[in-house]
Order: C-alpha cells, then sequence, then structure tokens
C-alpha cells in the first residue's frame, strides 16, 4: 500500500503550518487509500475533493502570513501555490472525465506534490516566520 510518510525532515518548526500539514498528509493518504482500494470513482472524487478544500485553506492561511510580515519571497511563494492547486485540480477534472490513472504515477506525483514544496519553500517561509 503506498502511502506518504510525514518524515522527520518536513518539520518546519512552525505550529501552524506543521499541523495543516499533518491534516495535508491524512487527506493525501486517504485519497492513495481510495484509489488503491478499488473503491468507486465516487469515493476517490469525494477523498479529491476533500484534499483540494484544504489545500486551498492551507494555502490562504500562509498567504495571509506572508502579507503580515511582508515576507520577501511572498510573490513566487503564492506562484507556487497556484502551480500546486491547478495541478490538484486538473487531476480532478481527468478523475472526472473518467480517464484511466496510473495509480503509481499519481502518487509519486503527489508524493512530490507535497514534499518537494515543503521542503524548498514552507522551511523558508517558517525561518522568516520565526524571526
Ligand atoms: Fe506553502
Amino acid at each position: 500500500m503506498v502511502q506518504f510518510s510525514f518524515t522527520e525532515d518536513l518539520y518546519t518548526g512552525s505550529s501552524f503550518i506543521d499541523g495543516d500539514h499533518h491534516r495535508l498528509v491524512e487527506l493525501v493518504n486517504a485519497f492513495f487509500e481510495s484509489m488503491q482500494g478499488g473503491e468507486d470513482s465516487a469515493s476517490m472524487a469525494k477523498a479529491l475533493h476533500a484534499l483540494i478544500a484544504f489545500t486551498g485553506e492551507h494555502f490562504a492561511r500562509e498567504e495571509i502570513e506572508m502579507e503580515r510580515v511582508r515576507y520577501v519571497a511572498a510573490l513566487a511563494h503564492e506562484a507556487e501555490h497556484a502551480k500546486l492547486l491547478k495541478q490538484i485540480v486538473e487531476l480532478n477534472d481527468m478523475l472526472d472525465a473518467g480517464r484511466k490513472i496510473n495509480i503509481a504515477a499519481v502518487a509519486a506525483f503527489l508524493d512530490n506534490w507535497l514534499r518537494d514544496h515543503i521542503l524548498a519553500a514552507d522551511m523558508k517561509l517558517a525561518a522568516a516566520l520565526k524571526k
């Protein structure tokens, strides 16, 4: 069973960001489970919608913080959020269109999607919030 594991290196040290990331990981894993469990497409769609909704809320929370501290890299970080959100909305559109998805490829994509953003962008943001 493919699962995203929240490894030590993903802790940013910001409690609100880490708390949101734990919830994101739960939602990513719920979606993985729905893909792998041979569940019907309605359960997969439901799991993906929950992930998309929470992703939007989480990004908005980070963006409010960026504005509050006048974060220097806010524009680049927000652009990355927009790109990440677009990617999972596209995945959702593929599912809605009834396209067959490659579970391993989608799982690898979502794993990188979350891990890379946390390690590259969110670490820097969390460090700036601590100042
Ligand atoms: Fe972020």
